[in-house]
């Protein structure tokens, strides 16, 4: 009996360990309000991802390949799981700025995905569709031969 619960709790130190292990660098998404996002997992066969925010350690969400359990009535009906257990938010508000953490099951291995949520206005998104083509634009003057001689 005494060796079980040593074993159960060594279990859990280990899991505590490894759970602080990263998974890869931040991922930053960006949106805008009324709009969708997804939090992609950059891993294959991963399940029993625990979403939480940051800012307030809220597990929100359960998620595996598929399927979603919603904890938090506040995302209730905006939050679905993608086919490898992504997580997608629609109709974002500005409350949904801000970082996650998806703490992901891969085999007995634990790993912590961080991710932050920005929110864009349409003129910024605008904005930057624009520049790529103002700058194939300079770039193609440049080049012209009448300039290179
Ligand atoms: C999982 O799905 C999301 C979108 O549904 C995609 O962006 C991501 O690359 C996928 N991940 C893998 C490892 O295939
Ligand atoms: C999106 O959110 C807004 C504000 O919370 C709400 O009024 C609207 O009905 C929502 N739209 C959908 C499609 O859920």
């Amino acid at each position: 009996m005494m060796k079980w619960v040593t074993v159960t709790v060594l279990a859990y130190f280990l899991r505590g360990i490894l759970c602080r292990e990263s998974c890869g660098d931040k991922k930053t998404i960006f949106g805008a309000v009324g709009r969708e996002v997804i939090l992609p997992m950059s891993q294959t066969a991963t399940r029993d991802i625990t979403w939480m925010t940051v800012r307030s350690k809220d597990h929100f969400a359960t998620t595996n390949p598929g399927e979603i359990d919603v904890r938090d009535y506040r995302y209730e009906g905006r939050l679905s799981a993608t086919a490898n257990g992504s997580l997608r938010f629609t109709n974002l508000t500005g409350d949904d700025q801000g970082e996650y953490i998806a703490n992901i099951l891969k085999g007995n291995m634990q790993c912590k995905q961080v991710y932050s949520i920005q929110l864009r206005t349409l003129s910024q998104i605008l904005g930057e569709n624009v520049l790529p083509s103002a700058r194939a634009w300079v770039f193609q003057h440049h080049n012209d031969p009448k300039h290179t001689v």
